[in-house]
Order: structure tokens, then C-alpha cells, then sequence
């Protein structure tokens, strides 16, 4: 163990405190900039994604303490395609955030796509063993988002990079779980190819100005309306609720929710529903 590190107690978090949304925007806050007034032992989530891999860690209440990123190339679409890269990344996470919060973290969750299948979501869980976790908890991204939303009849959506997953919760019971590719990464395609530019130089320009360029995005966008569609039939009469990076768009769910025709609800800071909520899972 690291020396002058205490190490957490295993937990059961309360009800959180904070609402979704204030959750959501602490989370943008505290990212690399340690969180004040937190309660109790901490609770560590790593979401291993295609564009970014994300530390969450959160307080007895949910109240996230510490938020950090690395953008990797490690994971497509859930399965690990550069394991040392993952691991390196996770390691690199892990330690910034003890140092940062003076806590040994040996516990940790992560998630995988829905799509996965064991091997592949045993994979991330050997990520983060081999990043020193040692206690390493699995569950899947749609069920991890609803962990931060909380949503008992409604559809929760998790666009991130490279894919689409959706969930159908009824009576708070994930009733049906697949995903679709189509995320951030195919907006970025899209745009590139329009405007004639560097897929780096379209990211960066989604990220700036994406309400500009809303026209050029729209196929895009729904494309990722129609695997929503073809994934809940029979849930036509349940909202949405879009977790996820790719969908931080202004007007995209308003683009989203004409194509379908139901309601559509979006949140601040979407990129950090399914990481919060995969630190709810480890303790
Ligand atoms: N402010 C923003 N505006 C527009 N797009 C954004 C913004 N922030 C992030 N994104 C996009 O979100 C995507 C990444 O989202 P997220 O972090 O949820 O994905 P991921 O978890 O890495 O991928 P996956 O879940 O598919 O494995 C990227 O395509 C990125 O361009
Ligand atoms: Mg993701």
C-alpha cells in the first residue's frame, strides 16, 4: 500500500442527496479538483469507453468527490483491443485520484456494453485487476446509467463513442437490453467528411459548435433515433432519457424526439451519467 494512504471501508451508499441534474454538474466540477464536503467512505467507478476512460468517485450519498479522464484508443465498443494501453490508463486513474484524495482505492466497478458477451466484459474486469483493483465488480452500461437516473418506466439510452445501447425499465426492472452501432464517432464522420477536414479538426469542432452544423449532424442523429426506435417496440408509450457523450449536442434531442415521436428528456453532462453510476455499483 502506498504509504500515508488510509485505506476506504467497504459501504452501502444511501439515497442520494443531490438531485440527477446537481449530481450531474458537481461531477463536472470536481473534475481533477478534489470535491469538498464529502461524507463517509468512497466508492469508485471506472467506465472503460471507446473515446474516453473515465475514474468517478463518489461519497455515501452519491456525491461525486473526484472525476478524471484519459482519452484512449484501449477499448472498441466494449472489448479491450490494447489491453496494456487500458490497463495503463486505469493505473494512471487510479493512482492520481488517491493521491489526490489521500485514500487508498482497492475497490472498483466497471461496465460493459450490452452487446458484450462474458469474455469480452471478463476482460475489462482483468483491466482493472491488472491496474491493482482488487476487488472488482461488473455490470452493464444501460444499467449502470439508470444507477445515477433512477428511472422506474422509461427508456434509458447510452450513446457514447461507438455504440448505442438502450434499455426498456418497467416498474424499475430492465426488461430488455441490446445495442446498435452509430455514437460520437459517426457524427465526427459525418461532419469530416461534409466540410472536407481531419476527423480531429470535426471533433473539436462538435465539441465548440455542433448547433452550427446541426443540419449537416441530422442524419446522424437519426440514425441513432432509429436504433431507438427498432430497439424498443412495444415501449412506444415510454419516455427516453439520453445518457451519454454524443448526444451533448444542443438541439439533439429535439431532433431525436421529432424523429420518434415521444418524449425525450436530456441531461447536463451527459458524458458522466454511466460512470457515476458504475461507482454506485462497487460498494
Ligand atoms: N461537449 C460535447 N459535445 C458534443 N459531443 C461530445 C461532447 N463531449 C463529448 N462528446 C462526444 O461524446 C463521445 C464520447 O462519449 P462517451 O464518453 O459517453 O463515450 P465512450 O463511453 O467513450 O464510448 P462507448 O460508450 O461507445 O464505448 C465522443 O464521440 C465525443 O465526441
Ligand atoms: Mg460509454
Amino acid at each position: 500500500m502506498a504509504r500515508g494512504l488510509r485505506v476506504t471501508t467497504t459501504m452501502t451508499l444511501s439515497e442520494p442527496t443531490l438531485s440527477v441534474d446537481k449530481r450531474l454538474r458537481r461531477a463536472a466540477q470536481v473534475y481533477r479538483k478534489v470535491g469538498k464536503d464529502y461524507a463517509g467512505s468512497l466508492s469508485v467507478g471506472i467506465d472503460l469507453g471507446t473515446a474516453t476512460c473515465v475514474i468517478v468517485v463518489v461519497d455515501e450519498q452519491g456525491t461525486p468527490v473526484w472525476v478524471d479522464s484519459r482519452a484512449t484508443a484501449a477499448i472498441r465498443d466494449g472489448v479491450v483491443v490494447d489491453y496494456w494501453g487500458a490497463r495503463d490508463a486505469t493505473a494512471s486513474l487510479k493512482a492520481d485520484a488517491e493521491s489526490a484524495l489521500g485514500v487508498e482505492l482497492p475497490r472498483a466497478a466497471t461496465a460493459f456494453p450490452p452487446g458484450v458477451d462474458s469474455s469480452d466484459s471478463r476482460a475489462c474486469q482483468y483491466v482493472l485487476e491488472a491496474a491493482g483493483f482488487e476487488d472488482v465488480r461488473l455490470l452493464d452500461e444501460v444499467t449502470a446509467a439508470n444507477l445515477t437516473l433512477g428511472i422506474v418506466d422509461g427508456v434509458v439510452v447510452d450513446v457514447g463513442g461507438g455504440s448505442t445501447g438502450v434499455g426498456v425499465f418497467r416498474d424499475g426492472t430492465l426488461v430488455a437490453l441490446d445495442d446498435k452501432p452509430g455514437g460520437g464517432h459517426h457524427l465526427d464522420l459525418i461532419l469530416a467528411g461534409s466540410l472536407g477536414i481531419p476527423i480531429e479538426e470535426a471533433e473539436k469542432l462538435k465539441r465548440t459548435h455542433a448547433e452550427d452544423y446541426l443540419g449537416i449532424l441530422r442524419p446522424g442523429l437519426e440514425r441513432v433515433a432509429e436504433s431507438i426506435r427498432s430497439l424498443t417496440r412495444g415501449a412506444e408509450e415510454l419516455d427516453v432519457h439520453l445518457a451519454g457523450g454524443a448526444l451533448m449536442i444542443k438541439g439533439a434531442d429535439q431532433v431525436i424526439g421529432a424523429y420518434l415521436k415521444r418524449s425525450v428528456r436530456s441531461y447536463p453532462n451527459a458524458l458522466y451519467i454511466t460512470p457515476l453510476g458504475i461507482a454506485r455499483h462497487s460498494s
